[in-house]
């Protein structure tokens, strides 16, 4: 049985130690090293791979190494060929630990403090309590959810708005086109965790954000092509967003003229919020090999007809 990693080079040898622990009679092989290409049913990989199956005929499975899979065609993919995310419980613990540090420093006027400091101002600000403040996030989904969860201890006021209803640990799911005009109307911090598809790109555009109440914040931990960054900054500079905690962007990284870099009103992260948490990724992989054996469905398989 043959995988071959295609993803970050330097993270290539911690992916084969945990597979030589877990699995040790799974051959694991690192680009460009691969042998005989038909030898090959699992990928593993972040970008997409040209002429795919014409290189790796006898593959079964796509794995991305990450939770996102919008850089892949899925159209490409013939269907006996399943995509796969390999996101588990601690990659969504630690984007769940980064959403509440973007809420909590927007809830607790850092930006302001930030501005005052520089200025070498003692300006306390009214604290609002967090049971006042009413916090959205997008995308109820695997990270989404896991990031509601880990906010709910502070008593904030959640919603989540989603395609589908879900339940929504300590507050109300928006569902739809027909409700984001009212989720959004009382979001006093907005979260992004949305799967970048072509209903969601731009969707954090001037008409979207305008309906945030005024000086409201913005976390965006999904994809830079959520956002219409030239929209994002006329609503910085005019006050209508108070602040932005930015992991990712259009272009990554953000070239070094881009305003973004020195904004008083935004934190700037290298696209850190998760990562693949490698020792949970091969056990998950490792159970698909089992389910895979028995004849069950594959665990994290993107549904197509989604995108996600
Ligand atoms: P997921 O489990 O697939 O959840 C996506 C959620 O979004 C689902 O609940 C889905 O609704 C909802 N949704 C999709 N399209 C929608 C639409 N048009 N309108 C309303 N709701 C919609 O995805 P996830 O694992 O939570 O990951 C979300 C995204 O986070 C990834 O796609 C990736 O881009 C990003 N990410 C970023 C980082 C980082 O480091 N910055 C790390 C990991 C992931 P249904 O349930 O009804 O389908
Ligand atoms: C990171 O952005 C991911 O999609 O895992």
């Amino acid at each position: 049985m043959r995988i071959l990693y295609m993803a970050e080079p330097s993270s290539a040898s911690e992916w084969r130690e945990e597979f030589s622990k877990q699995a040790p009679d799974i051959e694991f092989r690192e680009w460009p090293d691969i042998g005989d290409p038909s030898e090959v049913r699992y990928i593993i990989a972040w970008e997409p791979i040209p002429d795919l199956m014409q290189r790796f005929p006898n593959l079964k499975a796509l794995y991305s190494a990450g939770a996102g899979v919008d850089q892949f065609d899925l159209s490409q993919l013939p269907s006996h060929v399943s995509m796969v995310r390999l996101i588990e419980t601690s990659m969504a613990d630690i984007m769940a630990e980064y959403v509440v540090f973007g809420v909590l420093t927007l809830h607790r006027d850092i930006f302001d403090y930030q501005i005052r400091q520089r200025e070498r101002c003692w300006m306390p600000f009214p604290v609002i309590p967090a049971c006042e403040r009413r916090v959205g996030v997008m995308g109820a989904g695997r990270l989404g959810l896991a990031a509601l969860e880990r906010l709910r201890p502070f008593g904030f006021q959640l919603s989540a708005w989603n395609r589908s209803p879900k339940d929504v640990p300590g507050g109300r799911c928006y569902v739809g086109g027909q409700q984001l005009h009212e989720f959004l109307g009382q979001c006093d911090v907005l979260v992004n965790l949305l799967p970048l598809t072509p209903e969601t790109q731009g969707i954090l555009n001037a008409a979207n954000l305008s309906l945030l109440p005024h000086g409201a914040g913005l976390v965006n931990v999904a994809r830079g092509a959520h956002v219409v960054e030239e929209d994002l900054l006329r609503s910085l500079n005019s006050g209508r967003i108070g602040g932005a905690v930015l992991d990712v962007f259009n272009q990554e990284p953000p070239s070094p003229d881009h305003p973004f870099w020195s904004h008083p009103r935004v934190l700037i992260t290298p696209h850190i919020a998760s990562n693949v948490q490698v020792k949970g990724a091969v056990d998950l992989i490792m159970r698909n090999l089992y389910r895979e054996r028995r004849g069950l469905p594959l665990l994290n398989v993107v549904d197509r007809s989604k995108g996600y």
